[in-house]
């Protein structure tokens, strides 16, 4: 598979690779510059060990290191290169290697080029695609950002074979994600798949991450800056990101956009929007992957809740803003949710495992 995606920064692209061989000619190349998550130079040392140690930098991919100190600390290492403005960005890791690299890459000599090597499922599926890269500041997750996308993204699935069965399911929570949004013939699809995906059958997740690529360039070609449509892309994801929050990032993304669906799907419910029996199946295909989860009942307390809600960047003003589906096909973004439809849906999340 090859994809481009048209950008005001440049056209990139997206491979599928059957091997790390461009690893190996990209270590060859003097202006190359490593910056690879920890546990994966563990894990492919046969493949990553030729990668010359002062080109490289390993990062621990913590939530805690997702900082502007560690971005600085990359840029003084690049500074040392005689390439300069040429020197070429290499990431290899998830989000968290991704937004460190993609905020050096935009700001070092205003921008140099980059390849980035996604190697959990939610880097491969969504956020290695629409540029935007964040950095936690103090106790504010996500604060300082950028948009820059990488030049060129090889998508190795192999990779996925060690991640943990939860951070595998939390990039699922994103691809279940496209396919609700997407209408009912791709929510049937992904729903009559998720068994073999949950297995890693590649044959299958292969077009499914596809797919959901797809689905996100359409957004972001159209309204790449996060002006317009790209906000639906959003669904699920007031609540999920809450629920990141209150459970102090015990619940990874994907799956926290999991629940974060079964919340909203539940207010549509309660608007008449959406039927129960629609919203029961696709709460059955999240529950699914929530079970790697053990959820603990004091993330959810109502009151830490509303609090994470009103503090995200994205709302705005004193009401509750989230996108819902309106119809099967259709979504919107709403300004007046209540709290006590909130809470009701909380109530469900948490009782009611179909
Ligand atoms: N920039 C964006 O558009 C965007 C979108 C969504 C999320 N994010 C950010 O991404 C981060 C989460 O990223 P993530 O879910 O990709 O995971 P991650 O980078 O947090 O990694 C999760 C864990 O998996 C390990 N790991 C990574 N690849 C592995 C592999 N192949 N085998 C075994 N272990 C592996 C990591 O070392 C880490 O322990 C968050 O900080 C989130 O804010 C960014
Ligand atoms: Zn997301």
């Amino acid at each position: 598979m090859m994809m481009e995606i048209r950008s005001r920064f440049k056209t990139y692209q997206v491979d599928f690779v059957d091997s790390l061989q461009s690893i190996q000619q990209l270590a060859a190349q003097k202006e190359t510059y490593f910056v690879v998550d920890r546990i994966i130079y563990d894990l492919y040392r046969d493949v990553l060990s030729i990668l010359p140690e002062q080109r490289l930098f390993l990062l621990e991919a913590l939530e805690e290191y997702k900082t502007i100190d560690t971005a600085l600390l990359i840029c003084e290492q690049l500074t040392a290169m005689p390439s300069k403005r040429n020197t070429h960005l290499v990431s290899i890791g998830g989000g968290i290697v991704q937004d460190v690299t993609g905020f050096v890459a935009t700001s070092i000599y205003r921008g140099i080029p980059w390849t980035f090597y996604p190697t959990t499922l939610l880097a491969a599926c969504d956020s290695c695609i629409g540029g935007k890269s964040s950095l936690n500041y103090k106790k504010f997750k996500n604060l300082l950002g950028t948009f820059y996308p990488p030049d060129v993204i090889n998508i190795y699935f192999p990779f996925f074979k060690t991640l943990s069965n939860r951070d595998y399911a939390s990039g699922l929570g994103e691809v279940v994600k496209f396919n609700v949004i997407a209408g009912q013939n791709r929510f049937n699809a992904i729903e009559k798949d998720i068994d073999l995906v949950l297995a890693h059958d590649y044959a299958v997740l292969n077009k499914y991450v596809e797919t959901s690529l797809y689905f996100k360039k359409t957004f972001i070609e159209e309204d790449e800056f996060d002006q317009g449509i790209r906000v639906l892309l959003n669904f699920a994801h007031t609540f999920g990101h809450a629920y990141e929050v209150s459970s102090h990032y015990a619940i990874p993304h994907g799956l926290a956009v999991a629940m974060g669906m079964i919340t909203a799907n539940n207010i549509s419910v309660q608007r008449g929007f959406l039927t129960a029996d629609y919203a029961e199946r696709i709460e059955r295909v999240c529950n699914k992957l929530l079970q790697f989860i053990d959820m603990d009942d004091k993330w959810f307390a109502l009151d830490v809740i509303l609090n994470a809600i009103h503090k995200d960047k994205k709302q705005i003003g004193n009401s509750i803003t989230a996108v819902l589906i309106k119809r099967e096909q259709t979504l919107e973004v709403f300004h007046n949710i209540q709290e006590t439809e909130v809470e009701l849906a909380i109530k469900h999340l948490l009782e009611k495992r179909v």
